[in-house]
């Protein structure tokens, strides 16, 4: 399957990469990537493929460095993705129970997606909101103290 960004994120990737000297340019591999799974959802084997051409980089090196992120998704993903902190402060506080109320709610296990695409269930580690444990990110959003009414209030305002 061929591969191609708009020109917009062509335009990105290629400022990124302008920025680091020649023999040096694989060091914009986190950003671009980054930029990739913006586009396209996740970062698929072709995906993968088309980074490292731009990057000039061996794919078996892009693929370490992408598995090294659990935040890069190698395949389709649902619109909203929740992932829930397991990390010991959030375990203290809940995490556990809050994953067991969405699996419940959502009637998927982690790492599934609902029928109908609109949200993936993950685990993470620590992702910076020890004090508000439990704590969760839905995208690129923290939610701390969850409790099973802010949960529901939360999901169900997202499309
Ligand atoms: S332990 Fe959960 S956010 Fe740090």
């Amino acid at each position: 399957m061929a591969v191609e960004l708009t020109a917009e994120t062509a335009r990105k990737c290629e400022e990124i990469i302008g920025r680091y000297p020649e023999g040096w340019k694989e060091a914009a591999i986190l950003p671009v990537l980054h930029l990739v799974q913006k586009e396209w959802g996740y970062v698929s084997l072709e995906g993968l493929k088309y980074v490292s051409q731009l990057l000039g980089m061996p794919a078996a090196r892009a693929a370490g460095v992408m598995s090294f992120y659990p935040m890069f998704h190698k395949a389709p993903v649902g619109r909203h993705i929740i992932q829930v902190c397991s990390t010991l402060s959030c375990a203290l506080c809940g995490a556990e129970e809050v994953v067991d109320y969405l699996k419940e709610k959502l009637k998927i296990e982690v790492g599934e997606t609902t029928g109908d695409g609109r949200f993936t269930l993950e685990k993470a580690e620590c992702i910076a909101a020890c004090e508000g444990g439990p704590a969760i990110r839905i995208n690129d959003e923290l939610h701390r103290y969850l409790t099973k009414e802010k949960l529901d209030k939360m999901l169900d305002g997202l499309e």
